[in-house]
């Protein structure tokens, strides 16, 4: 691929998705019932710069999807709408979506009634927290605490797991928890005690559980009023974020310390959070939106063909699956047909699991959340060359640009336990470099 062609595709890139916002926006919303006044402005983005959408106050998801529904409908659906729930009672409930619909039992001990929230669930794993406001972890309460759905790749089992095995204090589900999984999420003033819901463990306060419109589109109450009869929209009055530097960037990037400039790690992998900062360090995809490649309303759970717009081989055709052309990889129940992904967006990241080596053997490193490093570095040696001495982040060359290591690509299927020939990390790296010219 040559240079012209790349910063032609990159620029054109957001640009030409705007536009086709824009066609979107004209097309109509099938706005049932909704305002017999259409706006007088054209529509555009014309508030691109103004996050609090020149200081308006959070009016909640629900008003948006009186007039969106089409767009409400996906955002049910995805991921985002899903990263806290609050508890009545009873067992969480999930849109028929999920990886895995229901959790058949609070955690041992326990009622649904002992728990104000959970978090997370839709897609991997779920958390409880109590009606205090703190999280129910098996370090307190002698039995296991978080919820697993299956993770085939890792051969993880559905069913309860240890959480923070080794608290012998209670860990309270506050802000630096809930900021990326909730709407408006503000922490407590220095000295002043707020607390959601009252709760003593939940120090700060929400809009809205959960990653609402207004998490990206800011708040809304600009947006939208009434003067008599007639409803009137400002479309100048709601921020949209071409290219996620404010919406997606607070909550994909950002780490343990909020410097999306590293990536933050922890045990040998990437945090479940850095998306923004892997993308920063990725050389060719550098300056990228998220939007280039994802749907933001849509979940790549729910619907995969349209979550990705473009998927990888719309830009690199001329790349080909060469030798793991068709190849399908094996492992007991778990198939997995080869594509860019599988090679080029590892498991290097761990929010709640990782693979065991009985599953995977002793060198294979297997987490539960694809990088989006895109690189691939083909000398020998291990995870260890990916991360800085003390583990907490990941190494960049004098360029910005990161790598993943060949234990996370190849021998994540090579190691001998699934359909595939194993290989050590000085035969994968030998092979790595040449892998495209593998013939078919
Ligand atoms: C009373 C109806 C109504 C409500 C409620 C409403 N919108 Fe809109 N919105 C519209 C209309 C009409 C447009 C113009 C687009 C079109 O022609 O369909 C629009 C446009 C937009 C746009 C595109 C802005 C642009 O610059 O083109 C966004 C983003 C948006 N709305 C988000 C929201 C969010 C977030 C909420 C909730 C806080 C919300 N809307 C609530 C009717 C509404
Ligand atoms: C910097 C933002 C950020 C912070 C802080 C954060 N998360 Fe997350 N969380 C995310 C993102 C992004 C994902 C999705 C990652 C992925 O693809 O798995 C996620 C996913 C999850 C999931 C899995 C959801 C599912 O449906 O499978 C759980 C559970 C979770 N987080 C719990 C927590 C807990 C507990 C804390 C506080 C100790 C926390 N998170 C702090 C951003 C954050
Ligand atoms: C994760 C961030 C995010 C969330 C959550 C989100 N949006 Fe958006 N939305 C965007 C971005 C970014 C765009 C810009 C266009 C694009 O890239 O598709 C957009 C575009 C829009 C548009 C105009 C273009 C179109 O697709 O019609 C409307 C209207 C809109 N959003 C409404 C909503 C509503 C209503 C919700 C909640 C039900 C919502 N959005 C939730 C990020 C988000
Ligand atoms: C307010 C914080 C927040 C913002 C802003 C945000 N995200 Fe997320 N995102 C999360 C959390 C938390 C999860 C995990 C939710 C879960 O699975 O329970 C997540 C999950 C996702 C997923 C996987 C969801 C699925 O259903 O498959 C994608 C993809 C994603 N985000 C992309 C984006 C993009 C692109 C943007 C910007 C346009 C964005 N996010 C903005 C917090 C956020
Ligand atoms: C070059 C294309 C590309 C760009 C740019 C990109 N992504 Fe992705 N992302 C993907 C693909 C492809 C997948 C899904 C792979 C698969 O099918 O599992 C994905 C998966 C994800 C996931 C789910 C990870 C998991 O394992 O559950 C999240 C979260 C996510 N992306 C967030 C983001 C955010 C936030 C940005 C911007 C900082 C971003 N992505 C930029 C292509 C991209
Ligand atoms: C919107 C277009 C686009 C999409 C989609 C896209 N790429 Fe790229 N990719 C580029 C451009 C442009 C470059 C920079 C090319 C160069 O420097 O020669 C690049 C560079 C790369 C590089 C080299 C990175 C480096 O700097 O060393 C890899 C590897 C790569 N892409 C893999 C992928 C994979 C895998 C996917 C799908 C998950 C994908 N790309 C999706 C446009 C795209
Ligand atoms: C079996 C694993 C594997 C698969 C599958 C795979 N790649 Fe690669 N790819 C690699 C490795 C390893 C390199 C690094 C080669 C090097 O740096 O010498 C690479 C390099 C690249 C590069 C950079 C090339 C350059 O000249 O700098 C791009 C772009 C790329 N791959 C895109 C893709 C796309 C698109 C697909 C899907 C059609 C794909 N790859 C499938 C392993 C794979
Ligand atoms: C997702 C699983 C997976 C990953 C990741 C993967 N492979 Fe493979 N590989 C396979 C499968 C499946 C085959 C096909 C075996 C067969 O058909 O007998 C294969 C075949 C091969 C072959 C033989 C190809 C031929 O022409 O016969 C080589 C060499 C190879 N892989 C090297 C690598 C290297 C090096 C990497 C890392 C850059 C890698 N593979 C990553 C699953 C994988």
């Amino acid at each position: 691929m040559d240079s012209v062609a790349v910063d032609d595709r990159r620029q054109s890139g957001s640009w030409w998705l705007i536009g086709v916002a824009v066609l979107v926006a004209f097309g109509g919303l099938g706005l049932a019932g909704c305002p017999p006044t259409m706006p007088t402005n054209p529509v555009g983005f014309e508030n691109i710069s103004d996050p609090t959408n020149n200081g308006a106050t959070f009016v909640g998801s629900p008003s948006c999807r009186g007039c969106h529904a089409d767009i409400g409908a996906l955002v049910d659906r995805h991921g985002h709408a899903q990263a806290i729930q609050a508890l009545q009672g009873a067992a969480p409930v999930f849109p028929e979506t999920a990886r895995d619909t229901s959790i058949p039992s609070p955690p041992a001990d326990f009622a649904w009634t002992a728990f104000s929230h959970v978090v997370g669930g839709y897609r991997k794993s779920a958390l409880f927290v109590d009606q205090n406001g703190f999280f129910a972890t098996t370090g307190e309460t002698g039995v296991d605490t978080q919820w697993n759905a299956a993770l085939p790749h890792s051969g993880i089992e559905r069913g309860f797991a240890p959480y923070l095995p080794d608290a012998t204090e209670p860990v309270p589900f506050d802000f630096e928890c809930f900021r990326c999984h909730a709407t408006g999420a503000q922490s407590a003033p220095p000295g002043a005690s707020v607390f959601q819901g009252g709760r003593a463990g939940m120090a700060g306060s929400w809009h809205e559980a959960g990653v609402g419109c207004e998490a990206c589109h800011g708040p809304g109450s600009n947006h939208f009023g009434s003067t008599g009869a007639d409803v009137t929209i400002d479309t100048a009055g709601v921020f949209v974020d071409p290219d996620g530097g404010n919406s997606c960037r607070h909550c994909h990037g950002g780490g343990a310390d909020g410097d999306d400039e590293r990536i933050s790690a922890a045990d040998g992998f990437i945090t479940h959070y850095e998306q923004w900062s892997e993308l920063r360090a990725s050389g060719g995809h550098a300056d990228f939106a998220c939007t280039v490649c994802h749907d933001p309303h849509v979940s790549l759970t729910t619907g995969r063909e349209t979550a990705i717009r473009n998927d990888c081989t719309a830009c690199h055709a001329e790349m080909s699956m060469a030798g793991h052309r068709g190849a399908t990889f094996r492992r007991g129940e778990f198939a997995e047909t080869l594509r860019c992904e599988s090679c080029h967006m590892p498991y290097a990241g761990m929010n709640l699991t990782r693979a065991d080596a009985s599953v995977v053997g002793e060198d294979a490193r297997v987490g539960d959340v694809r990088a989006h490093i895109f690189r691939i570095d083909v000398r020998e040696g291990d995870f260890n060359m990916m991360f800085n001495e003390d583990g907490t982040r990941v190494r960049t060359d004098s360029q910005g640009r990161a790598a993943v290591t060949v234990d996370f690509v190849c021998l994540r299927c090579h190691n001998g336990l699934g359909n595939v020939f194993p290989l050590t990390l000085e035969r994968a790296a030998e092979i790595a470099p040449n892998v495209h010219a593998l013939p078919e």
